[in-house]
């Protein structure tokens, strides 16, 4: 069988995207699936701006399986829009989303 992998990309200011990431590694690696969490401040040349670049083909990533989870706040007038624009752009280039984009949010009871 193949082996399972998972890469963990996540962006984070205060620290809750970077916990959160290294949550979700804990329980995939639980899963056993080969996870790598990672800060995208070490890939940015590779990941935003290639991602964004005009002339990518549209089926660029087709071998890509991926899920976004967006930590934001409903009390900003730009609710979660990192989270929103990169779910955007990478089914324009093909990817196949494993869940529908995931908005989190700091106002929520549970937070
Ligand atoms: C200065 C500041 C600006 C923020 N701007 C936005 C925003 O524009 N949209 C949004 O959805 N959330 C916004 N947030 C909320 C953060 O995205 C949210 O608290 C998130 O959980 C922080 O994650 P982090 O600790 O990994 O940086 C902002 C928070 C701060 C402190």
């Amino acid at each position: 069988m193949a082996e399972r992998r998972l890469l963990v990309l996540f962006g984070s200011q205060t620290g809750t995207a970077q916990d959160t990431a290294e949550r979700i590694g804990r329980e995939a690696k639980r899963q056993h699936l080969r996870c790598r969490v990672e800060a995208l401040d070490s890939c940015d040349v590779m990941f935003w701006r290639f991602l964004f670049r005009k002339n990518l083909p549209a089926g660029s990533l087709c071998q890509l399986d991926y899920a976004v989870l967006g930590l934001g706040d409903s009390s900003y007038p730009k609710f979660n829009f990192v989270a929103k624009k990169l779910h955007k752009r990478l089914l324009q280039l093909g990817g196949n989303p494993l869940l529908p984009v995931a908005l989190g949010d700091d106002q929520h009871d549970l937070g």
